[in-house]
């Protein structure tokens, strides 16, 4: 009756125990990255239609071909690198089950990985469940800055595969050029593979998202990771996909087919509709998000934390040195149990010990009204007994 160590290592995280304790206060919450809105009104009546009119058995095993020409598309215009639908396009439960599939497909018992740190926490349970090891590049707040003495301390002889993530959660970074050369130098130089999760591609404040994909050398080692879950608010839909050279698709398709072996074929049929959105939807998501990212950022200066740029994605970070508590995970706590807003502590980012311990995420994925609700909350921190 015992579970087996490889997944009774992962226990219950501090994300269960967050949602606990917001829901037992009440608190609006910050913490959990996923939008209090609903998704467009034409993507979710293609997928009904498409149920109506019976798409309700296993779609092919790699995805529905419309759907992987209008990806191939898509990313041909975006980054200028050319897939090819039928073998360098695969759809899958999103973003998070194709990257599972390539680090199995990728790794073996023994291996190291290079991911930054702070990550996204299921690659790090991905590459322990395939037997390899995690290293980590080390990105400190409040810069997040990607430099070329962290990434050399992380890469060794054993490194089998880098895995990137831009914009970045959670210090929502938008990497340079000169960053993603580092990595792309790094990748070329030793014969690497290169997992790019870019599920947040198209939130971008600041300047243009540019794919590692599209820098010298990598279109023939890079993975590129895409979702339905950010561009589109439709995270519960659990449809993604990635497009890469052909070997490597090959393998993580052989993944793939025993994981979840098919998406739900309604919903590809929604997301073609979505990949049909027009120029006019994109500019619109980023204008709206860069307004509740500009009024969670006022909001957290007004309560006197220290919220660290964000150029993408959809977290703000912010440190608290003005109030006297150990680490994030007690602010956190604190934060959700006496001002009523819950955040992430993201020393569950990290590997590193002491990690992420001066600062919080808090997302901005929320309607304007739930932002205001939680900034009036907010004001009541700078006047608390716990300011230094
Ligand atoms: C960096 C990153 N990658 C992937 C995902 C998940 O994508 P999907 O919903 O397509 O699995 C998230 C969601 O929080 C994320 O932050």
């Amino acid at each position: 009756m015992r579970p087996a160590t490889r997944t009774a290592m992962f226990g219950t995280t501090i994300f269960t125990e967050m949602t606990r304790l917001a829901n037992e206060h009440g608190a609006v919450n910050l913490a959990q990255g996923f939008p209090d809105f609903d998704g467009p009104e034409f993507v979710k009546e293609a997928a009904k239609r498409a149920i109506d009119a019976g798409h309700n058995q296993y779609a092919p095993m790699a995805g529905l071909p419309a759907l992987a020409e209008r990806i191939a598309r898509d990313v041909a215009a975006r980054t200028g690198v050319v897939r090819e639908p039928s073998t360098e396009v695969l759809i899958g439960c999103g973003a998070t089950e194709l990257l599972f599939d390539a680090v199995l497909a990728l790794t073996e018992p023994g291996d190291e990985v290079v991911m930054l740190e702070p990550f996204y926490d299921s690659y790090l349970a991905a590459v322990r469940l395939a037997g390899a090891t995690p290293r980590v590049v080390r990105l400190s707040p409040p810069a997040f800055e990607l430099t070329r003495d962290a990434l050399a301390a992380a890469v060794s002889d054993r490194t089998r595969l880098i895995v990137v993530n831009q914009p970045h959660n959670p210090s929502g970074r938008v990497f340079t050029r000169a960053e993603l050369s580092l990595v792309a130098e790094v990748a070329r130089a030793r014969d690497l593979p290169c997992l790019s999760d870019e599920v947040y591609d198209r939130l971008v404040y600041a300047r243009p998202h540019l794919s590692p994909s599209s820098l010298e050398g990598m279109a023939e080692r890079t993975m590129v990771f895409g979702s339905l879950s950010k561009t589109y608010s439709l995270t519960g839909w659990r449809v993604g996909w990635v497009t890469g050279p052909r070997e490597l698709v090959a393998a993580t398709r052989a993944a793939h087919q025993f994981v979840t072996f098919t998406t739900p074929a309604p919903l590809q049929h929604g997301a073609m509709a979505a990949l049909d959105a027009p120029p006019e939807y994109y500019g619109r998501l980023v204008d709206d998000y860069r307004a509740r990212r500009d009024l969670l950022v006022a909001a957290l200066a007004e309560a006197e934390l220290e919220p660290f740029a964000c150029d993408g994605a959809y977290f703000v970070c912010a440190g608290f040195s003005r109030f006297a508590f150990d680490d994030d995970v007690a602010f956190a706590r604190f934060l959700t149990a006496e001002i009523g807003v819950a955040a992430i502590p993201p020393s569950a980012f990290h590997l590193t010990p002491g990690g992420g311990r001066s600062y919080v995420r808090f997302t901005f994925a929320k309607q304007q009204a739930t932002l205001a609700r939680a900034a009036e909350r907010l004001r009541a921190l700078a006047g608390s007994a716990r300011r230094r």
